[in-house]
Parts: C-alpha cells; sequence; structure tokens
C-alpha cells in the first residue's frame, strides 16, 4: 500500500476538494489502482478507500507541520559548493553538541550554478553539475554524521534550477535523475521528507511559516507577513532582518555562502554589503514557536556562552 502516493493522486485529480461523490465503482478502482484493501471485498474496499479520502481531506503535498516539540536547526541558501566553510563547520560543531530533534535545510542548500539560465551561454565558474552535486553529498554525508534526527528538505529557486533543465526538451531526453537534486543527493535514502515545489513548499512550525522566500526587496520580511497574513521566517534574499507588524514577525534570515566567491558576481558591492552569514534555531513549545536567528561574526558564531 501507498498512502503517499494515493495521497498525491487524490491531490492532484480534486478528488479530496471535490467532496466524497463519487460512485462505488470509482473508488474501487482506485481501490486496485494503489493495491489497497485487495483482501476485502468490493464494497469494504469502496468504504476504506472513502474513509481514506475523508481523512486525507486537508492534505496538502507541499505542506508539512511539524508537531513534535524540541528544537529545530534552519540551514537556508548554504550555497554548496560556493559555502563559507568555517560558518559550515561551526554549524557541524554546533549541532553535533546541541543535538536537534530537527534538521531542515530550507531551500538553495545546493547551487546548481552550472543550471543556472542567468548568462547561459557564458561560463563563468567551469563547474559541471555532477561536481556540484558530489560536493553537496559530501556536505550532507557530513551532516549525517553529526545528526541523526528529523531531516526535512524544501526546494529553493536553486533546485529548481534543476527542474526547469529538466523540462527544457533538449534536455528531457536524458531521463530526470541525471539533474533531480533528490535522485542525485540521495535524499530519500538519507531519509530526508522532501518537498520539491519551490513555489508552493512550506513548513510549519506552531506559529510560523517556513518558506524559501518568494518576495525579493530590502523590505522581504515585511513583505512575507504582509502577503502571507501569518509570521513568516525565510532566507533567501542573503539580508538579515527581522520585521514585525501588531501581530506577525517576518524573519529574513541570512545565508552560507561564501561571499567572496564569484559565483556572487551577479550581486553588487552594495547589495553584498548587507547579506549576511546567518542560521537559527527554532525551538517548539506548546504550539508556539521561539525563533533565534544566530549571526556569523567573521570568524565565529556564539550561542549559549559558547563560542563556535
Ligand atoms: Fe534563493
Amino acid at each position: 500500500m501507498e498512502y503517499k502516493q494515493l495521497k498525491d493522486f487524490m491531490w492532484e485529480e480534486n478528488i479530496l476538494s471535490d467532496g466524497i461523490k463519487y460512485t462505488d465503482h470509482t473508488w474501487i478502482s482506485l481501490a486496485n489502482k494503489f493495491r489497497i484493501g485487495l483482501e476485502l471485498t468490493n464494497s469494504q474496499r469502496s468504504d476504506k478507500i472513502r474513509r481514506l479520502a475523508k481523512k486525507f481531506k486537508n492534505y496538502d503535498p507541499n505542506e508539512i507541520t511539524i508537531e513534535k516539540e524540541g528544537l529545530y536547526v534552519i540551514l537556508g541558501c548554504m550555497h554548496v559548493p560556493f559555502h563559507n566553510k568555517k560558518f559550515f563547520d561551526s554549524i557541524l560543531e554546533y549541532i553535533y553538541d546541541v543535538k536537534p530533534q530537527g534538521l531542515i535545510l530550507l531551500g538553495d542548500f545546493v547551487d546548481l550554478h552550472s543550471l543556472s539560465s542567468y548568462d547561459r551561454h557564458k561560463v563563468n565558474i567551469p563547474i559541471t553539475t555532477f561536481k556540484e552535486y558530489a560536493e553537496a553529498n559530501k556536505a550532507l554525508d557530513i551532516l549525517d554524521s553529526v545528526f541523526n534526527g528529523d531531516k526535512y528538505y524544501l526546494f529553493g529557486n536553486h533546485e529548481a534550477r534543476a527542474i526547469k533543465f529538466h523540462n527544457d526538451v533538449a534536455n528531457h531526453r536524458l531521463g530526470k535523475e541525471t539533474s533531480c537534486p533528490i535522485h542525485q543527493m540521495k535524499l530519500i535514502e538519507r531519509n530526508y521528507k522532501v518537498l520539491d515545489n519551490y513555489n508552493e513548499a512550506r513548513i510549519i512550525i506552531g506559529d510560523v511559516l517556513n518558506c524559501h522566500g518568494w518576495y525579493h526587496n530590502k523590505h522581504s520580511a515585511d513583505k512575507h507577513i504582509t502577503q502571507m497574513n501569518r509570521s513568516v521566517f525565510m532566507p533567501h534574499t542573503h539580508r538579515f532582518n527581522v520585521s514585525s507588524d501588531n501581530k506577525y514577525i517576518g524573519y529574513n534570515v541570512g545565508f552560507g555562502g561564501n561571499i567572496k566567491s564569484s559565483v556572487f558576481n551577479y550581486g553588487t558591492k552594495p547589495m553584498k554589503g548587507i547579506w549576511k552569514n546567518s542560521f537559527a534555531t527554532q525551538f517548539l513549545y506548546k504550539g508556539k514557536n521561539s525563533v533565534n536567528p544566530i549571526l556569523w561574526k567573521g570568524s565565529h558564531f556564539s550561542v549559549n556562552d559558547k563560542i563556535y
């Protein structure tokens, strides 16, 4: 039985929102398709799948709600292999120390410069996609060696480059596996729960919606809370700021890239001047989320009186 596939199918076919108005025959063929209740009679099988549809009613394949209380480490925009390696090493040490409940990679973990459509006819940095994935795998291997909790990977606009690449008719024939981050970085084998739709993907922790970031301006944190009408946490712009109105808080929480890498030369000097290396923790307790952005000070960061 494959409930995830069934849920996704029901979502895509509008079966969940259309309501439960199908005939027994439709339910039975759906049960057969997903091999559910094959040991039951036709009417029991129809009932079973109808009950499942009711249960899945609020399912959205692009959203994960985290309910387990505890500490979550959130890394956004690491841009491996163009990451700040000292910063990353310090984060690894911190994760090893605090043993969080969960780790959330909030998009652009891998840069995929090689698949960028920006300046696409020039080779600015001669790196192959396979090399980028190899470096990302090394970084994920090290994370796996220090962390053994719940893992989440949400696609950013850089992972979305791989999907765009695959959807180009000239590349389609190579097969999705050649460019797919899930496959190339063995995310399922590594036990990551993956949200791969950059335009929709979000992880809810208590009262905060975590997304990669969809709006890009100087006041992105503010823009997100206004548009989403709730508290939002996002990296994406590489800027570091917190904004609040009378009800919600928006966190725009930096990035993990090496600012000196020429891969970031699309940013002007003043723009890069306000980019900050940063990550964050979120602590879920009794349905409320305490967000703690942690800023790299050029050679270290400090948490709980310890220097990393
Ligand atoms: Fe991004």
